[in-house]
């Protein structure tokens, strides 16, 4: 029996890579798979919620029937489609892998390789997680820190400047943990705790984070 604990909740997730176009054929991304976002939805799904999947480009597809994909390419693509749904939500979870930066410029031909040396002009991304903070009401926030040093102290910094209820921390110093692999080693925060979890498989990953997320929200 199938436990409907986020019966008539709405949640959100971002999932995925973003692509920051260079010119038509172009671009700069990341190797984000998509697949703890995309296991995030199908575990919320499964309690009942109904899920607006956001992601970037994955070759994944949602199995259940409560999981509403919109594919995007881009941060700023990304970012209008969360700002459309967000007063509807009650979760929100950002799992993508947003591309820090964006070309300046997009060139509308293809670029010509004439010169030895090529340089782009970047551009800083908007954050959506932390414009999601920002115009926080009743919305519960949970974010990502993929980090490879200080890592606990920059995801609790995270916590605070991004107005978070939560945030999950991965260490790419972990064997399996990170956004290529099939499993995750996570640590958990929220203003006032600090739970550690072994290492699996990201669905059983997506049931802790959800386990703990229905012991914050809905106590
Ligand atoms: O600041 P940093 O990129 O490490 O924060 C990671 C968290 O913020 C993740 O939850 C990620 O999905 C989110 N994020 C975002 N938009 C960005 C950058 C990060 O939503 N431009």
């Amino acid at each position: 029996d199938q436990k409907k604990s986020l019966g008539g909740k709405t949640v959100l997730i971002t999932a995925g890579p973003t692509y920051e176009a260079i010119d038509p054929v172009r671009f700069i991304g990341n190797h984000s798979s998509g697949k703890m976002g995309f296991s995030l939805a199908e575990e919320a799904a499964k309690r009942g919620a109904k899920v607006i999947l956001i992601s970037g480009p994955s070759s994944l597809k949602p199995k259940h029937e409560n999981i509403n994909l919109h594919r995007i390419t881009s941060a700023k693509e990304m970012l209008d489609k969360v700002l459309e749904y967000y007063d509807t939500i009650d979760i929100g979870i950002a799992s993508a892998a947003v591309a820090d930066y964006a070309p300046k410029v997009v060139a509308s031909e293809k670029i010509k390789k004439n010169e030895d040396t090529f340089t782009i002009e970047l551009i800083k991304n908007p954050d959506i997680l932390k414009t999601m903070g920002e115009k926080k009401a009743h919305q519960f926030l949970v974010g990502f820190a993929l980090e490879t040093q200080n890592e606990e102290k920059n995801a609790k910094g995270k916590l605070a400047k991004k107005n978070l209820d939560m945030i999950v921390l991965n260490s790419l110093r972990d064997e399996g943990a990170g956004f290529k692999n099939d499993t995750n080693k996570i640590k958990i925060f929220t203003k006032n705790e600090k739970i550690e979890f072994d290492l699996k498989s990201k669905e059983n990953v997506a049931k802790d984070i959800l386990d703990c997320i229905e012991a914050q929200y809905l106590k």
